[in-house]
């Protein structure tokens, strides 16, 4: 089976099976191994990559459902200004992310940001609550997305916020 998609803003094509899964193909066929093997059931986040504007489990997206998709993995997101002021504000809360939770980490909070501007606290722990991560701050990581937040703001419209 032959299926076309855009994947980090490039057209592709992958050639294969159905039923494979997205986060075999990103590994084995695209060499992206940013999005993580973990659980492989949608529930701990490891693999989280951004489907159509929405974060997703990659492991539970089968290949036929990605015809004509659009798919950003953390290493086409590395790329953007977003990511820089989001690895800069975990840096600076000490969030001490680890490599299985990073990126999905990352993907939330510009889905979040994307969809809410300047997201309440709720709407923030709504926006991870497909990461499972226990070893966080929870306070510092909402500190962190607030202040991401705000410097986004004074990016796009200026002045202070
Ligand atoms: S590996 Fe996909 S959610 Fe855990
Ligand atoms: S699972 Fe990565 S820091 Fe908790």
């Amino acid at each position: 089976m032959k299926i076309s998609f855009i994947l980090n803003g490039e057209d592709v094509v992958f050639n294969g099976e159905a039923g494979v899964r997205l986060i075999d193909i990103l590994r084995s066929n695209f060499g992206l191994f940013g999005a993580k093997p973990g659980c492989l059931a949608g529930q701990c986040g490891a693999c989280t990559i951004i489907f159509n504007d929405r974060v997703s489990p990659a492991c539970l997206i089968p290949a036929f459902k990605i015809q004509d998709s659009e798919i950003i993995t953390i290493e086409g997101f590395s790329q953007t200004i977003e990511y820089q002021e989001i690895m800069t504000a975990f840096a600076n809360a000490h969030l001490g992310n680890c490599g299985y939770c990073e990126a999905g980490k990352v993907l939330c909070t510009e889905a979040l940001l994307e969809q809410i501007p300047s997201p309440t606290k709720k709407e923030i722990l709504m926006g991870f609550s497909g990461i499972k991560c226990r070893c966080t701050n929870v306070e510092r990581l909402v500190r962190a997305v607030d202040s991401i937040a705000a410097i986004r703001q004074r990016r796009l419209y200026g002045g202070s916020s």
